[in-house]
């Protein structure tokens, strides 16, 4: 069931300008021309991906894949902040400000992991047609997860609150992620 959700959920994603940089440096002068083909495992584990946010209007999201995962960047309108910023800890299953979970003077955007931390689906709200849940965030129809504008969980068996992955801003239109 999780697999058919994740590979429905992927065929949504929208097509993204993000390349991967790997962290090769000598790695092509050290190994085999056919490892240098194929990178190892590691290798990958270790990429890092930028992604240009620049066609991204307040309310809008896309879609990047990092590490084989998906990562959700949303662009929130003020009155967004305002809600994610409302929100008593004490309301939060898994207590985290959205000042924690974002970038100061970027807290317009949103950047997490999108997998479910109950068993791993991929929640929908990513598309502008999509349930996003009792909470305008995310909704993860696989057992019924609703995740906040600040990817927190809010209701549902799920534990924890999205990921927010390491990322950096590298100009107001790119992102450096991992
Ligand atoms: S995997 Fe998301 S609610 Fe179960």
């Amino acid at each position: 069931m999780a697999e058919q959700v994740q590979d429905e959920t992927k065929r949504d994603f929208l097509a993204l300008s993000a390349y991967v940089t790997l962290g090769v440096g000598t790695v092509a002068g050290t190994l085999g021309i056919l490892s240098s083909l194929t990178p190892s495992a590691d290798v990958l584990a270790l990429a890092s991906i930028e992604v240009d946010i620049a066609s991204l209007e307040p309310g809008q999201a896309i879609t990047a894949m990092w590490r084989g995962k998906p990562v959700f960047i949303r662009r929130r309108t003020a009155a967004q902040i305002d809600d994610a910023r409302g929100v008593a800890l004490s309301a939060l299953k898994d207590p985290q400000t959205d000042a924690e979970r974002t970038i100061e003077g970027k807290e317009e955007y949103l950047v997490v992991v999108g997998v479910c931390t109950h068993l791993g689906c991929i929640p929908k709200g990513q598309k502008e047609a999509d349930v996003r849940g009792d909470f305008g965030g995310w909704y993860c129809p696989c057992h019924g997860s609703h995740y906040d504008i600040s990817g927190r969980i809010r209701k549902g068996p799920a534990p924890a609150n999205l990921q927010v992955p390491e990322y950096e801003f590298l100009s107001d239109t790119n992102i450096k992620i991992g």
